[in-house]
């Protein structure tokens, strides 16, 4: 099947996890303050798919956006990732998990095609397994029926990686990983996916790098250039090529996530970062 209109890569993922029943509000406010990519998952334990939908709904209705503006993404997430609320049956193969998670998300979207469709995590955390390979290629096959225009993998190791692009010629499009500013801020698997043209989606810039945000050097550009800290972080994170994840309920942290795409970090300032903590 044809792929869809292509929506544009967004500069900024609005995350949609752990909002609950103000999924659907948040999201709608993040998307009137103007983001363009929306990060969900058929995870009913972390995200609330349908809110996102209900949001998506909203400013469609409100002739805010089309679907072709918004870019999104969402993710077949394992079984012991999930709670009760499953979006498939837990006995059927995992080809067919993938396409009735699909499918549902689809439902709950709202659309009939998602920009990505990602991997929440490999199935074991010391490598890439078998089951990982079923659900790659029952994932390939979603994206060639069309109802994906991408692919991307989260949570995973250089050694996943690796053994990945061992099997299948194709890199995934987007990787998405916790990004530690203690381990370089996950250098070797952003230097793999610079590598390969693959695109790196960090999350948990700020809550998993709070030392960062303090950081006399961090706290000084920040002033120097009139923003705040987290700011800094994104700016920085974009500067490195990252496609950053933000999951604020703050209406005016929302404006100022997406005004960090105007900050510019000179180059020194960039590498002082990226060396900081690891
Ligand atoms: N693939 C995975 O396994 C995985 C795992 C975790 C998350 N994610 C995705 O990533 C998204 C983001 O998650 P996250 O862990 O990065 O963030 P998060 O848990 O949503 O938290 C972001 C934090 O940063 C604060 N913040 C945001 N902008 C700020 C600003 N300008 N100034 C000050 N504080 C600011 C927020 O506080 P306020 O609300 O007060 O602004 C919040 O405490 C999730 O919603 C989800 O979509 C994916």
């Amino acid at each position: 099947m044809a792929p869809k209109q292509s929506s544009p890569l967004p500069d900024f993922l609005y995350g949609t996890a752990w909002k609950e029943d103000r999924t659907a509000a948040l999201t709608e406010l993040a998307i009137q303050t103007g983001f363009r990519g929306i990060d969900t998952a058929n995870q009913r334990r972390h995200y609330f798919e349908a809110g996102v939908g209900q949001a998506l709904a909203a400013v469609y209705r409100a002739g805010v956006v089309q679907r072709a503006d918004v870019f999104l993404q969402t993710k077949f997430t394992y079984r012991p990732g999930q709670d009760h609320r499953l979006p498939y049956d837990p006995a059927a193969r995992l080809p067919v998990q993938v396409a009735q998670s699909m499918a549902s998300s689809m439902e709950h979207l709202g659309t009939d095609y998602v920009d990505t469709y990602v991997l929440h995590g490999p199935a074991s955390g010391y490598g890439w397994t078998d089951a990982d390979s079923e659900v790659w290629e029952a994932m390939m096959k979603e994206r060639d029926a069309g109802r994906t225009r991408l692919l991307g993998v989260s949570n995973v190791s250089l050694r996943h990686l690796e053994q990945m692009v061992s099997i299948y010629s194709e890199a995934p499009a987007f990787v998405q990983n916790r990004c530690y500013a203690r381990f370089g801020w996950d250098r070797d698997v952003r230097l793999f996916c610079r590598e390969r043209k693959i695109i790196y989606q960090g999350f948990s810039l700020l809550t998993a790098n709070a030392e960062v945000l303090h950081h006399p050097l961090v706290t000084g550009l920040a002033a120097r250039a009139g923003a705040t800290p987290a700011q800094v972080v994104f700016g920085f994170a974009r500067a490195v090529g990252m496609l950053p994840l933000t999951g604020t309920s703050n209406a005016e942290h929302m404006k100022q996530d997406l005004a960090c795409t105007g900050l510019v970090l000179e180059p020194d300032a960039v590498g002082a970062i990226e060396s900081l903590a690891g």
